[in-house]
């Protein structure tokens, strides 16, 4: 995809990796909805953003991505005030491990939602452009977590979705790419959440290990995993792929066997 002048939707976008992805692809010459519950910092980033970009490039959209009503409006108002729609980039995320329904709540079952409501809108069977989405996953969607077990279930789920929807719009002829981007740990406060006991429940006690494992697999800061969402978004060859971003390998992509075709079920 040509990013000049495309349309892109990002949630959570008003701090950590969300924000770095707006960066990204404001650099690009994107036009960009901001989505955030936090209006303050929403706010404040667009702000900041505006110091460096044409303030008409950026819109902030307050929105709860758990509720449907404020996702589908948000949606609505990113295409009304830009025109059109062209990416898609479901990232916001929490860890609670103590009201862990939020965590399917916000983690997957919004990024489902994102999913499909950036379907509607770009898939060409309803007369859309095409386009491609790209859902936030972690690397704990990829290997279990003892300490985070209902964020990586999220996490696995957003994986599962993205490769399964990507293969649905393959066959669909829909004429958008879904991919899904697994990154360890990053340096956004996110990683705070991991001291506080209203975050992590009955895991907290576990809190020394968690810091442990950020110090074998590092930190990496934000910029490169918008640099990842940027190679997905140029190369049109990619769908239903699952990047992973880690400090030793950096960016590369999660192989998997082959599927077996009708023929050979087993
Ligand atoms: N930081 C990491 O170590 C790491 C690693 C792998 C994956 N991730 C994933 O990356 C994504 C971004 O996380 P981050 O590290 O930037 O965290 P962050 O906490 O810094 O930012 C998350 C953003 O999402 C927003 N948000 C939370 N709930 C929301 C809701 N219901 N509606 C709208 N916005 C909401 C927050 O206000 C915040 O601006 C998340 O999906 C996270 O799980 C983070």
């Amino acid at each position: 995809m040509h990013l000049k002048d495309s349309v892109a939707l990002v949630t959570g976008a008003a701090q950590g990796i969300g924000r770095a992805f707006a960066q990204a692809l404001l650099e690009k010459g994107c036009k960009v909805a901001l989505l955030d519950l936090n209006e303050e910092v929403g706010k404040a980033s667009k702000d900041a953003l505006d110091k460096q970009f044409d303030a008409q490039r950026t819109i902030f959209v307050h929105c709860d991505v758990s509720n449907e009503e404020q996702l589908k409006d948000a949606f609505k108002k990113a295409v009304q005030h830009f025109g059109k729609l062209d990416i898609v980039v479901n990232n916001a995320g929490v860890n609670n491990e103590k009201n862990w329904e939020v965590t399917v709540q916000i983690n997957l079952i919004s990024v489902i939602r994102g999913t499909y409501i950036g379907l509607d809108y770009m898939k060409t069977e309803n007369g859309g452009s095409g386009g491609v989405i790209v859902n936030i996953s972690s690397l704990a969607g990829l290997i279990p977590v003892s300490q985070q077990p209902v964020y990586s279930a999220s996490k696995h789920g957003v994986v599962g979705f993205t490769r399964s929807i990507a293969m649905t719009s393959t066959a669909g002829k829909y004429g958008v790419r879904i991919n899904a981007i697994c990154p360890a740990f990053v340096n956004t406060p996110i990683l705070q959440s991991i001291d506080n006991e209203e975050n992590m429940g009955q895991y907290s006690v576990y809190k020394e290990e968690i810091k442990d494992l950020m110090k074998l697999y590092g930190i990496l800061d934000p910029p490169i995993i918008a640099e990842g969402l940027i190679k997905i978004l140029e190369d049109d060859t990619l769908n239903g792929q699952v990047m992973k971003i880690t400090t030793k390998q950096g960016i590369h992509f999660h192989e998997y066997a082959p599927l077996l075709s009708q023929s050979q079920k087993p």
